[in-house]
C-alpha cells in the first residue's frame, strides 16, 4: 500500500484499465486511496485487474465499456457516480492504430484509428464535465502520444494526426473550463512498453525506435506514466492545465 494518499475516498474513472498504461494508473489511483471505476471493452481483462486491485485492498469495480460508443460511455460515467459518488479525476486512456503509409491507409482503418483514440476522448469529456462541473470541480488527463506532437516513423498518419487533435481537445478544454475549477491535461508517452507496442513491435524494433528517438535509450515503462498521470490529477498540480506532459526518455528529435 502506498505512503500517499493523494486520492483518498475520490471517485476516479480510468479507461482503458484492463492492460498497459491504463493498468498502471488504475492500480496506482487505487493505492492511493483512490475509489476507482475501471472501464474497458475487454471484459476479462478488465475484471482480472479489478479483481488483482481489490486483493490488494483497494477500492475498485469494472465497468465493460466500449469507449468509442456514447450510449455505453455515459452509462459507465452513470454507474461509477452511482457507486462512487460523483466522478472527481478522469484518466481517458484509450487508443490504438491500424499501422501502414499515408498512401496505404484505407478510408475505414483511417476511421478506425480516429475514432478509437480521439472521438473516445471526446465522448468521455462530453460525459465527465457535467458531473465535475455540478459538484465543485476536478480533473482530467487525456493520453495522446509523442507522435501526436513529433513526427515519429513508426505512427501511421491517422495516429499522429488523433493524438496531436487529443493534445489540442485537452487545451481547449482547460481553457473552457478553468472557471469551473476543473483542470484538463494530456501525457505524452514515448514507447511503453505494454501489450499493444508487443503486439505491433519486435523487441528489437522497440530497442531500435527507443534508441533513435529518444534520449534515455528503453521504453518507458507503464508504472512511469501512471506517476505523470497521478502528479497532473493530483492537488500538487493545482496550477497545472492545459499541458500536455511528455513522459519520453527525453523526447525525440524531429525527424
Ligand atoms: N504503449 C505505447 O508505447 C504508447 C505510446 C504512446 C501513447 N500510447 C497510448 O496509451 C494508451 C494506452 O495504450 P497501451 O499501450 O497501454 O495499450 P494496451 O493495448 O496495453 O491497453 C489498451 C486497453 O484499452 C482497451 N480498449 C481498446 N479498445 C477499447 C474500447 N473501444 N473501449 C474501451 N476499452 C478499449 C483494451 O482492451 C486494453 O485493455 C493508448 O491511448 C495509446 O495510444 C501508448
Amino acid at each position: 500500500m502506498s505512503s500517499s494518499r493523494r486520492f483518498e475516498g475520490r471517485s476516479v474513472i480510468v479507461t482503458g484499465a484492463g492492460s498497459g498504461i491504463g493498468e498502471a494508473a488504475a492500480r496506482a489511483f487505487a493505492a492511493e486511496g483512490g475509489l476507482v471505476t475501471l472501464a474497458d471493452i475487454d471484459a476479462a481483462g478488465g475484471q482480472a485487474v479489478c479483481d488483482a486491485i481489490v486483493a490488494d485492498g483497494g477500492n475498485a469495480r469494472f465497468v465493460q465499456t466500449d469507449a468509442t460508443d456514447e450510449a455505453s460511455v455515459r452509462a459507465m460515467i452513470d454507474a461509477a457516480c452511482a457507486a462512487h459518488g460523483p466522478v472527481r479525476h478522469a484518466f481517458n486512456n484509450v487508443g490504438a492504430a491500424k499501422l501502414g503509409s499515408l498512401e496505404e491507409l484505407s478510408l475505414d482503418d483511417w476511421n478506425w484509428t480516429v475514432t478509437i483514440s480521439l472521438t473516445s476522448t471526446f465522448l468521455a469529456m462530453k460525459h465527465e464535465i457535467p458531473v465535475m462541473k455540478a459538484n465543485g470541480g476536478g480533473t482530467i488527463v487525456n493520453t495522446a502520444s509523442m507522435s501526436g506532437r513529433i513526427f515519429t516513423p513508426s505512427a501511421p498518419a491517422s495516429y499522429s494526426a488523433a493524438k496531436a487533435g487529443v493534445i489540442h481537445l485537452s487545451q481547449y478544454a482547460s481553457c473552457a473550463y478553468a472557471q469551473d475549477n476543473i483542470r484538463v491535461n494530456s501525457v505524452l508517452p514515448g514507447l511503453t512498453a505494454t501489450p499493444q507496442i508487443a503486439s505491433m513491435f519486435t523487441l528489437e524494433q522497440q530497442a531500435e525506435v527507443a534508441s533513435h528517438h529518444q534520449m534515455i535509450h528503453r521504453c518507458v515503462q507503464p508504472s512511469e506514466i501512471a506517476a505523470a498521470v497521478l502528479f497532473l490529477s493530483s492537488d500538487e498540480a493545482a496550477m497545472i492545465t492545459g499541458r500536455g506532459l511528455e513522459v519520453a526518455g527525453g523526447g525525440a528529435h524531429p525527424g
